[in-house]
């Protein structure tokens, strides 16, 4: 494991901010996703405090060099598998030293293994739930207590609208990301008293190294699309539920209003 810090050049910081409301100091799992990047680009530009967490340390300070450069006000890393659940205590304890009174969490990193391995392999599933569903809720439930403690913030993790329906081309990862649908649901009520707001995001398909080798990649959404309908979700707080791009919500219903005698035969 690592830790860096950079401050951003003196010329940034004279910049007019762009109205981060009560969005200052993002912390963000999975800083290396191709989403989380775009994201990160943004609230760069909204000269918001940003603190990285994801695998590779070399990716992180080139992450941490080209976000500063955007402006950012600063920027700290921290390199470590966030899918490993027994390094998640001291990720916690070096945001809570280093990056106090952070206000917002976005949960970015996950995994999409071919389904037929997942079938094929007991393992491979299991690890399939754990990075997408088990590792999320063990390192949220840390943050949520922290927040909760302090009557403030926002937690925001990227699920997907594979979630919404077990389908028999992916329902390994659409049942960790459901249940972390699930989870998130009943966390975003457990901390409604303490006024800690809880964002549950879901992308339909999205242009990233997740789905470049799909036949149909090049139709999918434009991460610079997706990242505003997050960052706009960050800001404002709400809404609980964000579908993005938009449409999303209604081919979801309609897909969820599809009767289960029909659905079982269909084969996507
Ligand atoms: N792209 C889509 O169509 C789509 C649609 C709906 C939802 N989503 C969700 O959106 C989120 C971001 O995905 P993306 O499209 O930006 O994908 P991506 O570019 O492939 O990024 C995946 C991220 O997860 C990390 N990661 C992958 N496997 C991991 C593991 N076993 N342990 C720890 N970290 C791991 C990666 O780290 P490294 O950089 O170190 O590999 C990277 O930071 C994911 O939760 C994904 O499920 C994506």
């Amino acid at each position: 494991m690592q830790t860096t810090m950079t401050d951003a050049p003196a010329s940034y910081l004279n910049q007019a901010t762009s109205g981060a409301g009560a969005m200052k100091k993002i912390v963000v799992l999975g800083a290396t996703s191709g989403i989380a990047l775009e994201v990160q680009r943004q609230l760069a530009g909204r000269r918001c405090e940003l603190l990285l967490v994801a695998r590779s340390a070399e990716r992180l300070t080139e992450l941490q060099a080209d976000l500063s450069i955007r402006g950012a006000q600063k920027v700290l890393a921290y390199a470590a598998d966030l899918s490993a659940v027994q390094h998640h205590a001291a990720i916690v304890d070096f945001v809570r030293r280093q990056f106090a009174d952070f206000d917002t969490v976005l949960l970015a990193y996950g995994s999409m293994q071919d389904q037929k391995n997942s079938e094929a392999s007991v393992d491979v599933m299991l690890e399939e739930l754990r990075v997408n569903f088990v590792s999320a809720c063990a390192i949220l439930s840390l943050f949520a207590a922290d927040l909760e403690q302090r009557r403030t913030g926002c937690i925001a993790a990227i699920t997907s609208v594979a979630g919404d329906r077990g389908r028999r081309s992916n329902y390994v990862y659409g049942s960790a990301k459901g249940a972390l649908s699930l989870f998130l649901q009943g966390l975003r009520s457990r901390l409604h008293p303490a006024g800690v707001r809880v964002i549950t995001i879901k992308p339909g398909p999205v242009q990233t190294a997740m789905t470049d080798r799909m036949a149909n990649a090049a139709r999918f959404a434009d991460t610079e699309l997706v990242a505003r309908d997050i960052v706009r979700a960050l800001e404002r707080r709400s809404p609980d539920v964000v579908y993005t791009p938009k449409m999303w919500r209604y081919v979801m219903t309609a897909v969820e209003h599809i009767p289960e005698v029909i659905f079982k035969r269909l084969a996507f």
